[in-house]
């Protein structure tokens, strides 16, 4: 098992139990939140946060967790309303049924709201309220980014690379920089987010993973599949790999040494799903 994946494991451990606790503290909607959250998911974005906790004292430590949590009731929430019939429409993800196949669409619709809201209070949380006031605005703006990432997919007429870039960027890669960002924002305070080389780091994860998934999807008939409209998983990974080397040159620059080796890992994890897919 590479590095990465064992660190991928471990923060995912830590994300279930953190999160597991936390849904049920809440009362019965939580509970029934707990479907759409804990079990299955790989819980990535939760691990480019916690990233930066390597090294950090106990209480930035757990800051981080919260925020990493956080990030991830977001991704929760977007993929129950993803799987409604009004738009993808499917019955089941992480081969389980899809969360209105299992509790009913009413139920999927409340569901996806309140863990939005929910992810805010988790935010309230943490021990800085500055940090906070940051971190729900750079959360919060990844949430509507997401969203009109989401609605721009209907409506797009554009099947351009360029396009489908675009809306890459906007429904995927903007949670996942989100993740990145307020995990370095706690570990270092404001200076990682001016960090010209963690912009462009967390810019180029969040579209090498919507194009790995894109990869792995290639069969499914998707206008905005860009593995499809590259011409085929050969091309697809080509493209990739100069995503990947901007990225990993990017991490190989972050003043953070402390964390440079598993960004790098982070993004030769996205390359090796892809090959290990063949
Ligand atoms: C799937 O995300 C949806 C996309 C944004 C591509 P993930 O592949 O991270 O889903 P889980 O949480 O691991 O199931
Ligand atoms: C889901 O993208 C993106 C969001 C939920 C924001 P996809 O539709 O491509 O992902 P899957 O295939 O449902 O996991
Ligand atoms: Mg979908």
């Amino acid at each position: 098992m590479s590095a990465f994946k064992k660190f991928l494991t471990e923060s995912a451990e830590k994300v279930d139990n953190f999160l597991s606790k936390w849904l049920l503290s809440e009362g019965y909607v939580g509970d029934l939140c707990t479907y759409a959250v804990i079990g299955g998911g790989k819980k990535f974005r939760p691990a480019l946060s916690l990233i930066f906790a390597e090294d950090q004292p106990d209480d930035v430590k757990e800051d981080i967790l919260k925020a990493a949590c956080a990030a991830e009731l977001i991704h929760a929430f977007s993929l129950v309303h993803d799987d409604l019939p009004e738009m993808d429409g499917d019955m089941e993800r992480r081969g389980m049924p899809s969360f209105h196949a299992r509790y009913g669409h009413a139920q999927a619709l409340l569901c996806g709201d309140w863990l939005s809201a929910a992810s805010f209070r988790l935010l309230a949380e943490l021990s800085k309220p500055e940090r906070e006031i940051k971190i729900s605005d750079i959360l919060g703006k990844a949430t509507t980014d997401m969203i009109e990432g989401q609605l721009l997919e209907f409506q797009s007429e554009d099947s351009s690379v360029d396009g489908i870039l675009a809306i890459h960027k906007l429904k995927t890669g903007a949670l996942m920089k989100a993740a990145i960002m307020s995990g370095a924002l706690l570990a270092y305070g404001e200076s990682a987010l001016e960090s010209k080389e963690l912009n462009i780091y967390a810019d180029n994860m969040g579209v090498l993973f919507q194009i790995s998934d894109d990869y792995l999807d290639i069969e499914e008939e998707e206008t905005g599949n860009i593995a499809r409209k590259l011409g085929g998983r050969k091309e697809c990974y080509e493209f990739a790999s100069k995503i990947a080397d901007t990225a990993k040159e990017a991490a190989f620059s972050f003043f953070g040494k402390n964390n440079r080796k598993l960004m790098i890992q982070a993004v030769d994890f996205l390359l090796d799903r892809m090959r290990e897919a063949d």
